[in-house]
């Protein structure tokens, strides 16, 4: 888990808006009305937005049920049984639901516990990762299962600590910091069958730089999961709004990490997280260099800045009126040039 607190410093630089980003470039200024645009109704199925099936909502909530049922068993001293969790990741592997899962878990804003919601949102997005990777079944569920357990220890901490506002002092962070400890001892229980589980969640919050805790390894002495792992927890708790803090937007969290903490996670797994991570998500808010503001619709991997847009507002500010579209992989003078907030908009 990453408490905001560790970093609000870089706050500014993740949520602002990149003046220099790569993709602002060459082109000047034009209305929208003087390029290709489409004013047709979407009907294609990749154009629409996805919206989740009910029984990716159903896996979700179920999900979640498991995550409060694995706290209230941590803070009753009961027993935690793999089996069940396992048998529920297998169904989410082999039946190819990994991506909604992710996508439903990222967007939804679920009124649940967030250290609950933390855990099962970072299962989903380890999983994606992986996929990336070309893990097969039994390495998908190892990751999985990991990711969903790796917290069990801070579930130990008193909730004012965890949910206390602004900086914490000397021994609540060496308290926290001892939670990845707390929880291999948990899973120790599980028998030697599950000893790769409790080193992957002693090293969750390891960092390949030597940055990390508990114990400052480095490099290659972290294991692969507990990356993984570790950036997605990181990812993750930027882009979830918690009660004291407002979400940072995907991309900008998606930069920050690039940019700030790429010495913190092996080279391959953030490439891997580049290209299974869409900088501009269905759904997002963008503006455009002719000014105009959309909403992200479509995405295709080969062209991952040129999104196909929904166009909400046109170049001097004015509401577009009938559903409007740009495409812009064909549109080459057209690129976006900032990720803005939707509730800025109205
Ligand atoms: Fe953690």
């Amino acid at each position: 888990m990453v408490r905001f607190s560790d970093i609000d410093g870089i706050r500014g630089k993740a949520e602002g808006q990149d003046k220099n980003a790569d993709h602002r470039s060459e082109a000047g200024e034009f209305r929208v009305d003087d390029t290709q645009t489409h004013t047709e109704e979407l009907v294609s199925e990749e154009l629409v937005a996805e919206s989740a099936s009910p029984e990716v909502a159903g896996l979700y909530e179920k999900f979640i049920g498991k995550a409060l049922e694995t706290r209230n068993r941590v803070l009753s001293n009961q027993g935690l049984s793999p089996s069940p969790i396992l048998s529920d990741l297998h169904h989410i592997i082999n039946n190819q639901l990994i991506d909604a899962l992710y996508e439903y878990a990222m967007s939804d804003e679920a009124d649940y516990d967030e250290l609950v919601v933390q855990n099962v949102d970072v299962t989903f997005a380890s999983l994606k990762i992986g996929v990336g990777m070309g893990y097969d079944t039994r390495r998908l569920l190892e990751l999985g299962l990991a990711a969903f357990l790796q917290n069990v220890g801070i579930y130990r901490i008193p909730e004012q600590i965890l949910k206390k506002e602004g900086r914490l002092d000397k021994s609540e962070v060496e308290l926290i910091r001892k939670h990845p400890e707390v929880g291999a001892k948990i899973l120790l229980e599980l028998g030697s069958r599950y000893s790769w589980l409790v080193e992957v969640v002693l090293q969750v919050h390891e960092r390949s730089d030597g940055s990390g805790y508990p114990k400052g390894l480095k490099g290659p002495e972290i294991s692969e999961l507990a990356s993984i792992i570790g950036l997605m927890d990181m990812y993750v708790a930027m882009i979830k709004k918690r009660p004291y803090r407002q979400k940072i937007l995907r991309p900008n969290a998606v930069k920050y990490i690039i940019k700030e903490a790429k010495g913190q996670f092996p080279p391959r797994i953030l490439k891997v997280f580049l290209n299974q991570i869409s900088l501009f998500p269905v759904n997002t808010c963008v503006r455009l260099n002719n000014k105009s503001i959309g909403r992200v619709i479509s995405t295709d991997k080969n062209q991952p800045l040129r999104p196909i847009i929904m166009l909400l507002y046109d170049g001097l500010g004015e509401k577009v009126g009938r559903r409007e579209t740009v495409n812009l992989a064909s549109n080459p003078l057209l690129y976006i040039v900032d990720c803005i907030d939707e509730r800025r908009l109205d």
